[in-house]
């Protein structure tokens, strides 16, 4: 198994592409610690994981929660090998004429601050072990702008960007550390999480609009997304770090 003996922790692991992520580990060996502030969804995530999950209660923007779980993993196991940042939300589409500034800046705390903090301690307590790996969940709607959605295309293109600078941070690290691999996936329109059947059929227009935005012309299955996250994890990828994975169905290709 490929993650034999590892711990994993994904934060915004109970539903949509974190659930489907997790999952894959656990099923490869993992323990995983999972995370997100519903604590129904959350325990129900963790009774269909099974005895290697473990489900907390943190919100990224919340400074003590996430100071607390680390806490715990640090006393329970000493060591993280590997970390899905993948907590984010999207917003009301509106154009930057119409501003809200209080919901864009909860879209930034939450898609980009929090990975920043997550970052922050993470790759500390990662760098004690050999083939760590973090993985940031972004968007292709950091890759392209798209508009009326300035809050959530900024706070991607932006978390890219520390995706980036981190990964450079950790790439040679000072004697007696080791390198940690940091990676990003650009996932297109993705069935489940924020498309759930409901939704879909709720806003018939922005559901057709997201298949026209692909090239493929169709969203994605959760589980073509949590591939590419889980190879970025693997040793498979071991000199593979600062990407921008794009998993899109042709999205950010070219214009069509
Ligand atoms: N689905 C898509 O089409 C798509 C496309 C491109 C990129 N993405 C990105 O992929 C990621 C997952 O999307 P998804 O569709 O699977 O979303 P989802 O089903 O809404 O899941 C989001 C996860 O993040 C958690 N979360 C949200 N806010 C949080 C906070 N403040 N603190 C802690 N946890 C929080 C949620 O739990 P709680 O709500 O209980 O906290 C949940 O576990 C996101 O970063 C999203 O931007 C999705």
């Amino acid at each position: 198994m490929k993650f034999s003996g590892k711990i994993a922790m994904v934060f915004g692991g109970t539903r949509g592409i974190g659930f489907t992520v997790s999952k894959a580990l656990i099923e490869e060996g993992a323990f995983c610690y999972i995370t997100g502030r519903n604590e129904e969804d959350g325990y129900r995530a963790q009774d269909i994981l099974g005895s290697n999950a473990r489900y907390l209660s943190t919100d990224v923007t919340d400074e003590r929660s996430v100071a607390d779980l680390f806490s715990l993993i640090e006393a329970n196991h000493g060591r993280l090998d590997l970390a899905v940042n993948n907590a984010g939300v999207t917003t009301k589409r509106a154009s930057v004429s119409e501003l809200d500034l209080k919901e864009w800046r909860r879209v930034l705390d939450i898609n980009l601050v929090g990975p920043l903090v997550l970052m922050s301690r993470q790759i500390g307590l990662m760098a004690r072990n050999n083939n760590a790996s973090i993985v940031n969940v972004s968007s292709c709607g950091g890759v392209l702008g798209q508009p009326r959605q300035s809050a959530y295309s900024t706070s991607k293109a932006a978390l890219n960007m520390l995706t980036q600078v981190a990964a450079l941070e950790c790439a040679n690290p000072p004697y007696g550390q080791h390198v940690v691999r940091v990676n990003a996936v650009c996932p297109g329109p993705t069935l489940g999480g924020m498309n759930t059947e409901e939704r879909r059929r709720a806003n018939p227009e922005s559901t057709q609009e997201k298949i026209q935005s692909t090239a493929m012309k169709r969203f994605a299955n959760p589980e073509e997304i949590s591939a590419a996250i889980v190879w970025l994890l693997s040793e498979q990828a071991s000199y593979v770090t600062g990407t921008l994975l794009s998993v899109d169905g042709g999205f950010s290709a070219g214009k069509f």
